[in-house]
């Protein structure tokens, strides 16, 4: 027996080396921690159970018979967050680059699979070459294994992506199906075809942090939700979002002891509009004076800065936060803010997270740019997701609420179950200047915009109809939220009975 032990023992360290200690070496010396690092960083110390160590690849060309490494260049398992269970798969790039095979792909599938059998998230910590080149089209397979999971896996439980390398060819689509995607400066990469490809084929000179880094991706394209300096950083990240989160579509998101109290008035509150309605304020100030804690979980921070999205908790709940941002565009909605919006209230909805939303809207963007670039089609996604949506639905119009954005930001006709209004709110078809331009033409004076400014600038209309349920004085939005939220908590819709809507994509 002991001599057994003994040669499990071997393998069990063999397998924990990885492709070595020389490649071990060199992932340290470009800055970057090792699978198992990620996933020791990334769980509750001890509680990472490893699945599959003895795992290996199968192929034989290329010389691969003779070159075989315990696991197969990916540590797959379970462990806890908080206490609570999670699936992991990080992949080892000292392993093939930790490129994909077909035994590294069943064992990502095997992790996803038991997560979708126990309901419990998925974290995805991606650093790889991409196919397994040596194995040709039976990798290709694998990664087909893992999108068909991931699709059906969206909206069962929760899915993480870090990007913790590079991340090219097809491989960047299993991330961009998962629900929230990490990347790190400096670290990771995600394009469809790299640097050289694109110098062939349509001549553009750039490089790889100017196509595919994490500040490209959280900028420009939108495809990184959040962007860190460090993977520890990035991973602690992690740990702190799943804390919103339920670990699946059946379950409630986890109600913590709440430590900021819930009948908390904010005297700010009164002063944070400015008189004049077109001077900026930062809309991140309301929430945060607002929320518990003054804690404001912000995803994709650094996209579309004129519609914010994250988690907050209010009375120890957690609900999902949109909210126009008035210092950016005047907190316009464009086609970037139209598509991240829509994408963060139908994550909240699939998993029974509370929408709250702070509007101060002018209207959709105007223009050239934007009606070529489909804010038609763009725009409608964000009123689908709000339309379809049954989980409670909280507004508060802090001022403007114009034109089809007012319908649009959770409107008591697409079902809002507490819509709101500060006594600073202008609810109208559109703003006082443009309404008399249409309407008087050149005759158009000041003392015209000033009587539309008096006639419908104001809540108290769309009070008169029961468009709002209230006119609150800023200073109670906390308590007013959670009285709303606590008796919301049970609240029941349905949406017709359909094998699936169709979002206009
Ligand atoms: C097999 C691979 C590999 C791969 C890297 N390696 N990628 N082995 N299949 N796809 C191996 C290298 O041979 C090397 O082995 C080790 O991993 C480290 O690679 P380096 O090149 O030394 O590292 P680095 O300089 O950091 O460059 C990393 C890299 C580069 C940018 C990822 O390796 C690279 O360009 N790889 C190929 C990427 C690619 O084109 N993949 C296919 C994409 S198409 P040794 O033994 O020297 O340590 C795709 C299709 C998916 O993925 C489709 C899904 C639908």
């Amino acid at each position: 027996m002991r001599e057994k032990l003994d040669l499990l023992q071997q393998k069990r360290a063999e397998s924990e080396l990885g492709g070595g200690a020389d490649r071990i070496k060199s992932q340290h010396d470009k800055g970057k921690m090792t699978a198992r690092e990620r996933v020791d960083a990334l769980l509750d110390p001890g509680s990472f159970v490893e699945l599959d160590r003895f795992v290996t690849h199968r192929a034989t060309d290329f010389g691969l018979a003779d070159e075989k490494y315990l696991g197969d260049g990916v540590v797959t398992g379970h462990g806890r967050i908080d206490g609570r269970l999670v699936y992991v798969f990080s992949q080892d790039f000292t392993v093939f680059g930790g490129s994909l095979s077909e035994a590294h792909a069943e064992k990502v599938c095997k992790v996803m699979d038991l997560a979708l059998k126990t309901g419990a998230p998925v974290i995805g910590l991606n650093d790889s070459g991409g196919a397994r080149i040596q194995e040709g089209v039976v990798s290709l397979g694998g990664y087909a294994d893992i999108f068909l999971r991931n699709t059906l896996a969206s909206g069962v439980v929760p899915q993480i992506s870090a990007i913790l390398g590079p991340c090219a060819g097809g491989a960047v689509y299993s991330p961009a199906i998962t629900d929230f995607v990490f990347m790190v400066r400096g670290v990771s990469y995600m394009f469809v075809t790299g640097p050289s490809v694109v110098k062939t084929v349509t001549h553009e000179e750039v490089d790889f942090e100017g196509l595919g880094g994490a500040d490209v991706h959280a900028t420009k394209s939108g495809v990184a939700h959040f962007v860190h300096d460090s993977e520890r950083e990035a991973l602690a990240a992690i740990r702190t979002l799943l804390s919103y989160l339920p670990a699946n579509n059946l379950d409630d998101p986890p109600v913590r002891p709440a430590t900021d109290p819930p009948d908390r008035r904010d005297e700010e509150l009164l002063d944070i509009v400015p008189d004049s309605p077109t001077k900026p304020y930062d809309m991140r100030d309301v929430i945060r004076r607002v929320v518990d804690d003054r804690d404001f979980f912000e995803v994709h921070r650094d996209f579309a800065g004129n519609l914010l999205v994250g988690l907050a908790r209010l009375g120890g709940r957690p609900v999902g936060v949109i909210a126009n941002q008035p210092a950016v565009l005047a907190g316009v909605l464009d086609i970037d803010a139209s598509l991240k919006g829509a994408r963060f209230i139908r994550f909240c909805d699939a998993f029974n997270v509370p929408l709250v939303t702070f509007e101060d809207v002018p209207g959709f963007l105007p223009g050239v740019a934007q009606e070529h670039g489909g804010i038609i089609k763009h725009g409608a996604k964000l009123l689908f997701a709000y339309c379809e949506a049954t989980v409670p639905k909280l507004t508060v119009i802090t001022r403007k609420a114009y034109g089809g954005a007012y319908d649009v930001m959770n409107s008591k006709h697409v079902r809002g179950d507490y819509n709101v209004a500060w006594p600073t709110a202008e609810i109208a078809v559109m703003g006082p200047k443009g309404a008399v331009e249409i309407l008087y033409k050149d005759e158009a004076t000041e003392a015209r915009e000033a009587e539309y400014r008096e006639k419908f600038a104001h809540p108290y209309l769309a009070a008169a109809r029961g468009y709002l349920d209230d006119i609150i004085d800023p200073r109670d939005t906390r308590p007013r939220l959670i009285e709303a939220l606590t008796t919301l908590a049970t609240k029941r819709d349905r949406n017709p009975p359909k094998k699936h809507g169709n979002i206009p994509l």
